[in-house]
């Protein structure tokens, strides 16, 4: 007797995977499950593909959210160790790496992060050959400078995450302070993700209104309204957060879904993220930082170059002098 599937479905053709908007990540911990559930959850994509080396958690994550997969408008969640499953996928965002160990220099994680990528960047290039890549992984401006050199890929298909999460996060503060809702709010933090990264206020604007039109300090040393406190306050958020739950996530997530979405949807939309500036801002070195940048199906297409002032100018060259100091060391 045949089966029950058989006397149900009669075959009209087997379907072939298109990879139309299949995403896949790599690294499964808390920020690449935040991505995932993100992008699952605004509807981004509904083939999603995970991949990570330790079998029983990917295994376990992978069931978890295709428990959910019913309230997902019946998304396809896949898991593997091996990157076959990943093929045909659109974009490839990678958050695996390792942690800085107590006696360990940024140096050596930098280096032990390139080694974990070069079991991971030409697999996933090897099964989708005209992919995108986002780079989430920590330091992530070296880091996607690693990607772009390990894939192959030019330099447009070749995205950091970079700081559009530090920009979410100074615009959430502006929102906060003037209680205008943070899409309201336009600002932009630019330059290397973390520590050194760049406010640029001489753009901070309300409805097209310059802060600095209202208070010629703003955002210096001088300014009694000390609005500068904000980007103090974003580059300590990360590490207050980690202090107080261990690790971010949820925001990472949200971002880079953001950033997906306008990728698969190819909406141009403008984003601070990490790309190769070479040649932008008088920069010399074949870095990534994080520019205003139009983002769509191509990838990275148009760099914003903004008016910046010379003190903003001089904070993205000290950081892109950083950056080559520390590519130069590597060892691919
Ligand atoms: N760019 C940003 O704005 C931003 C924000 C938050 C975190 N991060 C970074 O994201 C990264 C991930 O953070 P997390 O909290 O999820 O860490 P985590 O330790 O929870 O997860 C890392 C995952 O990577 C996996 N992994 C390690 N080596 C691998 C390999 N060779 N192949 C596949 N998977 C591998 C691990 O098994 C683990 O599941 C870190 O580098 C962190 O600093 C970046």
């Amino acid at each position: 007797m045949s089966s029950v599937k058989d006397q149900l479905l009669r075959t009209v053709t087997q379907p072939v995977a298109t990879g139309k908007n299949k995403i896949t990540v790599v690294g499964v911990g808390q920020v690449g499950m935040a991505c995932a559930f993100s992008i699952l959850t605004s509807h981004v994509s509904n083939d999603v593909v995970l991949i990570d080396v330790m079998a029983n958690k990917l295994k376990g994550e992978m069931m978890d959210l295709q428990h959910g997969s019913s309230f997902l408008k019946n998304a396809k969640i896949n898991s593997s160790t091996d990157y076959a499953a990943t093929a045909n996928s659109i974009l490839c965002v990678v958050t695996a790496g390792a942690r800085q160990h107590e006696d360990e220099t940024r140096l050596d994680l930098v280096q032990r992060n390139t080694d974990i990528f070069k079991g991971i960047i030409p697999q996933l290039v090897k099964y989708s050959p005209n992919t995108i890549l986002l780079i989430v992984s920590n330091p992530v401006d070296i880091l996607t400078y690693v990607a772009w050199k390990l894939s192959g890929l030019s330099k447009n298909r070749v995205i950091g995450s970079g700081t559009n999460l530090d920009s979410a996060r100074f615009r959430f503060l502006l929102s906060q302070r003037l209680n205008i809702a943070p899409t309201s709010c336009h600002g932009w933090v630019i330059g290397e993700h973390g520590d050194t990264s760049v406010p640029v206020w001489s753009g901070v604007n309300i409805a097209g209104v310059r802060l600095r039109d209202l208070n010629a300090n703003i955002g210096t040393e001088k300014d009694e309204e000390k609005w500068n406190e904000l980007h103090k306050q974003v580059v300590d958020s990360a590490y207050e957060v980690i202090k107080l739950k261990g690790y971010t996530s949820w925001a990472i997530g949200l971002s880079i879904s953001n950033l997906a979405s306008s990728i698969l949807r190819n909406t141009n939309q403008v984003h601070a993220v990490s790309t190769m500036i070479k040649g932008l801002h008088g920069i010399q070195e074949e870095v990534f930082l994080s520019l205003p940048s139009t983002l769509g199906e191509d990838g990275v297409t148009h760099i914003v170059q903004q008016k910046l002032t010379d003190a903003e100018t001089k904070l993205l060259h000290k950081s892109a002098k950083a950056m080559q100091d520390v590519q130069q060391n590597l060892k691919f």
